[in-house]
């Protein structure tokens, strides 16, 4: 645990779940530059701006993903072998799962997330909708390895990470977790991934700086559950949301911007802001189709297929283990 918050991890603050939040933003904020990561995003709060941001006009990857899931629909199933079982590599709207299960024959559904209550009340929908389908949801960190259940053993396996979540990792990160991805599903394994594209930096920066400002609100809510969970004191109106595209890096990077110089204290420990300084809360890849088959070649996977809408705005991909 990091020294700012040992001293501190006993105070009735802190439970559990906040230990690790405590500790990475007592890191996070102590560097320079000064970043927090992503995953803090997703309190109840949080979750819920995100399903708005899916729905924004500028926000163009969920539609466009489940277009393309929708329209290739055929060829998907065709890339899927007969009565697999489907690993969904962390739980979110099921609509894109759905579209999967209605369109290709799986034997098995395993949904894999950290959060059980929201994993089991997904299971329980998908088990009535879908009664000849056997549900096993994973309680697990799906970027750290965990075992499948020992009922789809026998089956062939399918991966599903839809929603360009593999952007939202640094590129070692990203091949750390399709290895993980390849030894948890094991040889024969097939694994579906949805990517977004690179693509005219103008709807990139619409689509991440959007006018209604549901994103900036996603994105100080980090600030906010560091108030209410950590009891710090940040001044939400005193940071400003920025979402600047990195050409070098091949990402769009989110920022929070200090307006003023100011000092903000979470857990009794001071963090001095300049004007203008900036907490890096996340990065955004986008991929090129060429760049995505590097990523998972060095992962262990082949790319299989790839479809694009006919925009080539975002495009999802069948991998299959093996050099
Ligand atoms: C979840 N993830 C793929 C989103 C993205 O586009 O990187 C998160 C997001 N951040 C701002 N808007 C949406």
């Amino acid at each position: 645990m990091n020294v700012h918050v040992t001293a501190l991890a006993n105070t009735p603050l802190l439970d559990d779940s906040n230990a690790a939040f405590a500790e990475d933003v007592a890191s996070g904020l102590s560097q320079h530059p000064k970043q927090l990561p992503p995953k803090y995003f997703y309190d109840e709060a949080g979750s819920k701006l995100f399903e708005q941001i899916t729905l924004l006009p500028e926000y163009y990857p969920t539609r466009t993903e489940l277009r393309i899931l929708r329209d290739r629909g055929a060829d998907i199933a065709a890339a899927i072998p007969e009565g697999a079982a489907l690993v969904e590599f962390g739980a979110g709207a099921t609509t894109k799962v759905r579209l999967m299960l209605h369109q290709c024959s799986f034997d098995a559904y395993v949904p894999v997330d950290i959060s059980g209550d929201f994993l089991n009340a997904q299971a329980e929908g998908l088990r009535n909708d879908f009664p000849d389908l056997a549900v096993y949801p994973v309680i697990a960190d799906f970027t750290k390895p965990f075992a499948l259940p020992p009922e789809v053993k026998d089956m062939p396996k399918v991966g599903f990470f839809p929603g360009s979540t593999i952007g939202n990792f640094d590129p070692h990160e990203a091949c750390a977790f399709l290895k993980s991805a390849r030894d948890i599903l094991g040889n024969g394994a097939t694994m579906i991934i949805g990517v977004d594209l690179e693509k005219d930096e103008r709807v990139l920066h619409d689509a991440y700086n959007d006018a209604a400002g549901v994103t900036a609100q996603f994105n100080s809510n980090v600030l906010v559950r560091i108030n209410r969970d950590l009891g710090g004191n940040f001044d939400l109106p005193n940071f400003v949301h920025r979402a600047i595209y990195n050409r070098e890096r091949h990402r769009i990077e989110m920022h929070l911007i200090a307006k003023k110089a100011q000092t903000v204290r979470v857990l009794g420990n001071s963090y001095a802001f300049r004007a203008g300084e900036s907490i890096h809360t996340e990065s955004s890849y986008k991929y090129s189709l060429d760049r995505l088959a590097a990523l998972a070649r060095g992962a262990g996977w082949k790319r299989q297929s790839s479809w694009t809408d006919p925009d080539r705005m975002f495009s999802v991909h069948a991998l299959v283990v093996g050099a």
